[in-house]
Formats: C-alpha cells, sequence, structure tokens
C-alpha cells in the first residue's frame, strides 16, 4: 500500500511467550520493505499517553528467545470508550502513524476492529496468547511454551503425590478455554480432566477415582481449567474430600508461572511467521484481519470474528485422556 510509511505496534492483554519474537518480525519485516517501525509501550494506554519508541532493527536484537514483552502490555478501560479511541486515532495521526499492528487475544482485537472501523486505520492481528482460544488459527502464539511449562510443573508434582500417595488437584490457566487443561492431561498421564466446555460432575469423578483406587491406583492427578462450572481447583477439592473423607487431596496452583519463560521453538517460528505476514498483509493492502496460521497454511480472518466465535477445544480428546489414564 503506498501511502504507508510508518506502521505501529503494540502488545496488549496478557502476556505471552513468544510476544518478542513477533515483535522482531514485524520490525525487521517492515525495515527490509523500507518502512518506518514505531513501538508503543504498555498497550493501547501507549497511545492515549503517546509513549512511542522508534524502533530499529537492533531494537529487536537478542529477543527472540526471552519471554515477555520488551512493549510492556496492559488491559486499557479508556480504549472501551469511543472518546478514549478517538483520542488514540488523533495521537497516532499526529505522530505519523499509518497503520497498526497489534499482538493479543480477543479484548485487544475487539478495540482494534473499532478502532479500524470508526476511523479508517489500518489494523492487523497477530493472536498472542496463551489461551488458544482464537478462532481463526490452529495455535496461538505462547500456547506451546505454556503446556510445556504446565507439563513440567506437572510431572513434578507427580513424583511428590505418588510418593506420599496424595490425590492432587492441579489448576491451569485458559480463562473460559480448555485448550491448556486438555493437552497438559494428555501429556500427563492425569487420571481426570476438567474443563469449561463439558459438564463436571462430581459424584461421576468421585466413582471413578474410587474405581481407580480399587485397581491399586495409590496417587492421582485432576487436571482443573480455569473457568469450570463446578468451581476452581480448591472448591473441587473440598467437594471431593466432602464425599471421599479417606483421601488425601493436595492442591495446586500453577499461575502466572504459565505465562512467562523461553518460548518454545514451535512458539518462535510460529510468531516469526505471523509477524512477517502481518506487514505483508498491509503491504498487499489488507487489513481489518488477523493473520492466523491453518494446516499450515496462512490465513486472514476478519477481526471481527476472531472476538465473536471461539477456537473449539477437540471433546473427543477428554475420552481418549480418560481411557488412557485408566
Ligand atoms: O488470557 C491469558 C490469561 O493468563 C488467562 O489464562 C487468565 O485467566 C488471565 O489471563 C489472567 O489474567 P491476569 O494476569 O490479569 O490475572
Amino acid at each position: 500500500m503506498e501511502h504507508i510509511k510508518n506502521i505501529a505496534i503494540l502488545t496488549s492483554g496478557g502476556d505471552s511467550p513468544g510476544m518478542n519474537a513477533a515483535i522482531r518480525a514485524v520490525v525487521r519485516t517492515a525495515i527490509y520493505n523500507n518502512l518506518k517501525v514505531t513501538g508503543i509501550m504498555s498497550g493501547f494506554s501507549g497511545i492515549l499517553k503517546s509513549n512511542f519508541i522508534k524502533m530499529e532493527s537492533h531494537s529487536v536484537s537478542k529477543i527472540i528467545s526471552s519471554g515477555g514483552t520488551i512493549l510492556k502490555s496492559s488491559r486499557c478501560h479508556e480504549f472501551l470508550s469511543y472518546e478514549g479511541r478517538k483520542k488514540a486515532y488523533d495521537n497516532m495521526k499526529i505522530h505519523g502513524i499509518d497503520a497498526l499492528i497489534v499482538l493479543g487475544g480477543d479484548g485487544s482485537f475487539h478495540g482494534a476492529d473499532l478502532l479500524g472501523k470508526e476511523f479508517g486505520l489500518p489494523v492487523i492481528g497477530v493472536p498472542c496468547t496463551i489461551d488458544n482460544d482464537i478462532y481463526g488459527t490452529d495455535f496461538t502464539i505462547g500456547y506451546d511454551t505454556a503446556i510445556n511449562t504446565a507439563v513440567r510443573a506437572i510431572d513434578q508434582i507427580r513424583d511428590t503425590a505418588d510418593s506420599h500417595n496424595l490425590l492432587f488437584f492441579v489448576e491451569v490457566m485458559g480463562r473460559h478455554s480448555g485448550f491448556i487443561a486438555l493437552s497438559t492431561a494428555l501429556a500427563t498421564g492425569a487420571e481426570s480432566v476438567l474443563l469449561p466446555e463439558t459438564p463436571t460432575n462430581i459424584e461421576q469423578l468421585c466413582n471413578y477415582l474410587v474405581t481407580g483406587r480399587r485397581k491399586n491406583k495409590t496417587s492421582g492427578i485432576i487436571i482443573v481449567a480455569e473457568g469450570d462450572e463446578e468451581g476452581d481447583a480448591q472448591e473441587i477439592a473440598r467437594k471431593v474430600k466432602v464425599r471421599l473423607p479417606d483421601y488425601e487431596t493436595r492442591v495446586t496452583i500453577l499461575g502466572h508461572v504459565q505465562r512467562g519463560g523461553s518460548p518454545t521453538s514451535n512458539d518462535r517460528v510460529l510468531a516469526s511467521i505471523l509477524g512477517y505476514e502481518a506487514v505483508n498483509a498491509l503491504l498487499k493492502g489488507i487489513y481489518g484481519v488477523m493473520t492466523g496460521r491453518i494446516n499450515s497454511k496462512i490465513v486472514y480472518t476478519k477481526l471481527e470474528e476472531t472476538y465473536s466465535k471461539r477456537n473449539k477445544i477437540e471433546e473427543n480428546l477428554v475420552e481418549i485422556s480418560t481411557i488412557l489414564s485408566t
């Protein structure tokens, strides 16, 4: 696109491992195409505060392997109002910004989409979240690292569970989605996995545990996804303990440990490809979309769809996980 000379980039919402690799890809691809790149600090709130920095090729040296985001991130409430977005657009115009690339999740894409629709600013989204819940891509940047982090932690918990005959309830992140929970359950051989997408029946879970004990299973790992209808891991452990008072239970909440750390090679590769394609989309005059990858092919999905639809878990994997752990 002829009139695009200066691209701005920001990271928004929860950070995810691989965001830095995606920033690097955007900056280097833009510079390769003789475009200027402006880094916006701390997400959308950085636009409102005109917190802009000039990005050079060396600004993104050696960041491909680091977690977090060098541009920092935030969740910005002011951006929810038209007035907030108008101020943001005006600030970008004053600073000569012609287009915006947003690295984040569905909430961030909603804000970006409104900015594009209300003021005609070309915007592109790059899916970065550990939750893997974004419609329009097989995987989001950060998901692979997060599940590997959770798997490492649960393997360690398994050692203690076995040594002391304990029943562990391990809560993993995902907000309203069970992707992290389901993958970690399969990868760790967890005895059961409780997800927001499927009904949870505490009685059934207890019967299943009792059957396992009859077969000499003296310990167990139950993975609980955030957002389960029966409550969080503490609450579910309490409900099980009431029914099975002889069981020694423990609860571990993995929490933000899942959001940090050096990205896996899968996340670095995905981030590099999607960051590169985000700039190329703008150059081809394609905007108002998110760059995703489905079956190894680049797919552009309207931003509107990324927050009105949701990536779905493969429910048959729950059954596979259960069969394999009996
Ligand atoms: O969206 C990423 C995520 O880590 C979710 O899995 C989790 O529910 C949420 O963010 C936690 O947000 P915060 O860091 O604001 O507590």
